[in-house]
Formats: C-alpha cells, sequence, structure tokens
C-alpha cells in the first residue's frame, strides 16, 4: 500500500460526479487521505453527505467559510495537499483553469497551491472534440497540468464517444503510486535520440562581416530542453546564441550553414528525431574575401549563392528520421508551409508567422502544425511553454508512425494507466 497522501478531491458538475463516491473509496485503500471540495454544480449530481461519510472529513463547497482557518480556506487546503485531483473535469472547469479565473473555492486553491494538478476530464464527446476545449487542453498541458483520459465508450448522454471519465479505480491507481505525477504520465521520449538545429547561421563576407539574421535561438532551446524533459537524448547543433545550455544536452556550436550541415549528418545516424528550427542563411557570398573590403567604390555587389538545404537533405536519408521543420514566413502562411511540408518530404511543419517583434527574437509564438493527415493550432504563449506541447505532439505523431496502432495516444494512455 502506497504511503499516506493527502489528496484534494475537486469535483466539478457532471453526470460522472456520481462516481465519486467510489474514487474516495479507492482513494482511500490506497491509503490517501482525501478531502472532498465540490463545486456548487457538483452538488446537482452527487450529496456532500455521501461524500463526506466516504472520505470522513467535512466536505468543502464555499470560498467564504468563515469556519476555515483566518477565513482562508483556500490557502490552507492549498498547502495542505500533496495532490490536487479534479475528477470529473468538466469544460467548464477546464476553461476556468486555463484563463485563471477563480470564482469559487476549487478554481481558487488549485492557484494558490504548488501541488501537482491532475485532471480526468469527462464530458459529452462532441463537446470533448471542440475546438475551444481543446486549445485549454493544450494550455492546461503545456502548464504542466496532467490530464487522464478521457475514455471512449458509451456516454450517459446514450452516445458513444471518447468523453468518458477513466474509472475510478484507474485513477485512484495512476495519483497514488509512490512518485505520484512521475506515474501517470511516463516521459514519452524517454530512449528517444533527438537533433535540433538552433539560432542564426553567419555567413562571412571577410573576416569581420557576414549576413546572418534576428533569431535569437530562444524557440530551438525551449524546444532542446523540453525535448530532454520528455526523457529523450538531445543533440542541439547550435548558431551563434547568447543562450546557456540546457542541463544534460549536448550542444555542438557552429557558424555557417556548410558547418551546420557538416555537424548534422557528423551525427545524424541512430537519430530518432530531426527538429530544424535554425533560421538557416539560404545564401552566402560565393567567396569569401581574406582580407577586410575596403569602402573604395560607390556601389557594390556581391554575388550569392545557395546554402546546403539541411532539412530536405535529412528527410532524403534512406531509414532516416521523423523530420520536423519550422517555416517562418511573412506572408500566405499555411500555403507556403503546406508547400514546404510537400516539397521537402516532411513528416511535420511548424509555421510561424515572422516580421518585425514576432517569431523572432520574441519570448512568444504562436504556430500551426501540419503534417500529411492533420494539422493543429496553438495559440499566442510563451516559446518554453509552446515548445512542450509540439516536443508532445512531435512525440505522438513519431510514435504512431514509428508502431502503426500500439503507441497511439488512447493506448499508450491506457497502458500507464493500467500499470
Ligand atoms: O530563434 P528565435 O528568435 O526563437 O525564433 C524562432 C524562429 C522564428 C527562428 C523559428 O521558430 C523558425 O521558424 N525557424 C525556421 C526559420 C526558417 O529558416 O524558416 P524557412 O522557412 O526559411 O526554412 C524552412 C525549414 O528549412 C526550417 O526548418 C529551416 O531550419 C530549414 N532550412 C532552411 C534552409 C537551409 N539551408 N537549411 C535548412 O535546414
Amino acid at each position: 500500500m502506497a504511503e499516506s497522501k493527502k489528496i484534494i478531491l475537486g469535483i466539478a458538475g457532471g453526470i460522472a460526479a456520481y462516481k465519486t463516491p467510489e474514487l474516495v473509496r479507492r482513494l482511500r485503500e490506497r491509503g490517501a487521505e482525501v478531502q472532498v471540495v465540490m463545486t456548487r454544480s457538483a452538488e446537482e449530481f452527487v450529496t456532500g453527505t455521501t461524500l463526506q461519510a466516504v472520505s470522513g472529513l467535512p466536505v468543502r463547497s464555499n470560498l467564504w467559510d468563515k469556519d476555515a482557518e483566518a477565513a482562508m480556506g483556500h490557502i490552507e487546503l492549498a498547502r495542505w495537499a500533496d495532490l490536487v485531483l479534479i475528477a470529473p473535469a468538466t469544460a467548464e472547469i477546464m476553461s476556468r483553469l486555463a484563463s485563471g479565473a477563480a470564482p469559487d473555492l476549487l478554481t481558487t486553491l488549485c492557484l494558490a497551491t504548488h501541488a501537482p494538478l491532475v485532471i480526468a476530464p469527462a464530458m459529452n464527446h462532441v463537446m470533448w472534440s471542440n475546438p475551444a476545449v481543446q486549445a485549454n487542453r493544450q494550455v492546461l498541458e503545456a502548464r504542466g497540468v496532467r490530464i487522464l483520459g478521457p475514455d471512449r465508450g458509451d456516454q450517459a448522454c446514450g452516445e458513444t464517444g471518447e468523453g468518458r471519465m477513466v474509472e475510478p479505480d484507474a485513477i485512484a491507481a495512476a495519483v497514488t503510486g509512490p512518485t505520484i505525477v512521475a506515474d501517470v504520465e511516463r516521459p514519452p521520449l524517454i530512449g528517444r535520440k533527438v537533433m535540433i538545429t538552433a539560432g542564426p547561421t553567419r555567413e562571412a563576407i571577410d573576416p569581420v562581416r557576414y549576413i546572418s539574421n534576428r533569431s535569437s535561438g530562444k524557440m530551438a532551446y525551449a524546444m532542446a530542453r523540453a525535448a530532454a524533459a520528455a526523457g529523450a537524448e538531445v543533440v542541439l547543433i547550435s548558431g551563434p546564441v547568447e543562450l546557456t545550455t540546457p542541463d544534460g544536452i549536448q550542444r555542438v556550436d557552429v557558424e555557417s550553414a556548410r558547418e551546420m550541415f557538416a555537424a548534422t549528418h557528423e551525427r545524424i545516424d541512430n537519430i530518432d528525431i530531426f527538429i530544424a528550427a535554425a533560421a538557416v542563411a539560404d545564401y552566402c557570398a560565393e567567396s569569401v574575401q581574406e582580407n577586410k573590403i575596403k569602402k573604395t567604390e560607390a556601389r557594390m555587389s556581391i554575388e550569392l549563392v545557395r546554402t546546403p538545404d539541411i532539412l530536405a537533405s535529412v528527410a532524403e536519408l534512406e531509414n532516416g528520421p521523423f523530420t520536423v521543420g519550422f517555416a517562418a514566413e511573412t506572408e500566405n502562411l499555411r500555403e507556403y508551409a503546406i508547400s514546404k511540408l510537400e516539397k521537402k518530404n516532411l513528416d511535420m511543419i511548424v509555421a510561424n508567422q515572422v516580421g518585425r517583434n514576432r517569431g523572432f527574437d520574441s519570448d512568444d509564438n504562436k504556430v500551426d502544425v501540419f503534417w500529411t493527415a492533420g494539422e493543429q493550432s496553438f495559440p499566442m504563449m510563451p516559446k518554453t511553454e509552446l515548445a512542450v506541447a509540439l516536443i508532445k505532439l512531435i512525440g505522438e505523431r513519431y510514435l504512431e508512425r514509428s508502431a502503426p496502432g500500439t503507441r497511439g495516444e488512447l493506448a499508450d494512455r491506457a497502458r500507464i494507466i493500467h500499470e
């Protein structure tokens, strides 16, 4: 039996709330102390009396409870919990959590706690697939909220689809393991090798001058950090940037597109996923002047030639890695990105609209991702959060490609929950 964990079970107002007395019992059987916090709508589906009887603690639902410590019940509960579990999590509560709205005790304590947050969504399958709900799911996942399910099957509304709350026993098993959250979702890229190109390249004109661009490397470095956090071994082929190397990552510094090409191909064997986030110069000077060019003429021109396309060359490799490109566009984002996906024969492309203070050298980014069978949009968010969401998506598509039908997201979740 697991050691005693203090779990706040938040219950939101969905029909699956009728399963929560059972969930409380399963959690307690596994040694957890359970404090139930209900929303007003949850009280429409299950009574506080029942939950108090099975949890052995008075149920809390009032943000303005005068009996709670110094009338700040949310702070007291936030400090008490080792883990906050919301089951069922409705579309409404996901939206509140994503936006930071805190009109009641449950959402307020979620803002005030350092404890990990796990949610088990449950709703009609059409609601679950609604883009607004999926956008909230992404925001929450990117912030580290662990999401269990939902499962696919018959629903209380009489329809069938993905939206059933994961069964109480499976939820209890997932959240009461020795390391709690680590057991909920195993890092998806464990044992995989990921190579990421980063930053700008510099194409020399003479010993002191070069052609370059405004890439800061922030997006690529965030991707590297997120891939490492997902369990991957990461090789970062980096152009000149002013960023520190994330822990545990092998960084190879290069300057020009040709150097980046060579460094990539020297290490590409055994790489599972190749992510080209670098802003590689498309042209370089045909010949680099040995000495500093003197300003003798009123006009001058430099003959430029194409640089090697690193991404396309990796995508061409026989038995090569899963390839992900980034497309930086100032117009016709979708059309140009899809054409790059096809022309370069990529598995995925991440399209960002760039311009002055957009995409390049900013802390936030907004992208649309395309692959042959689908697409997904991510709202404007910090590059650090976006990277976590992108690595998750890339990992899912990669796993699907490498073992179709056996490592899809649902299968993976079911395996994790039932282990
Ligand atoms: O570095 P930041 O300031 O954080 O900004 C992030 C970013 C905007 C640079 C990043 O999100 C991004 O979009 N990177 C790719 C920029 C780019 O070069 O896009 P492109 O559309 O020109 O190239 C398409 C793809 O081909 C890219 O994956 C690129 O890395 C790759 N490429 C391009 C040319 C070349 N010679 N070799 C390549 O591998």
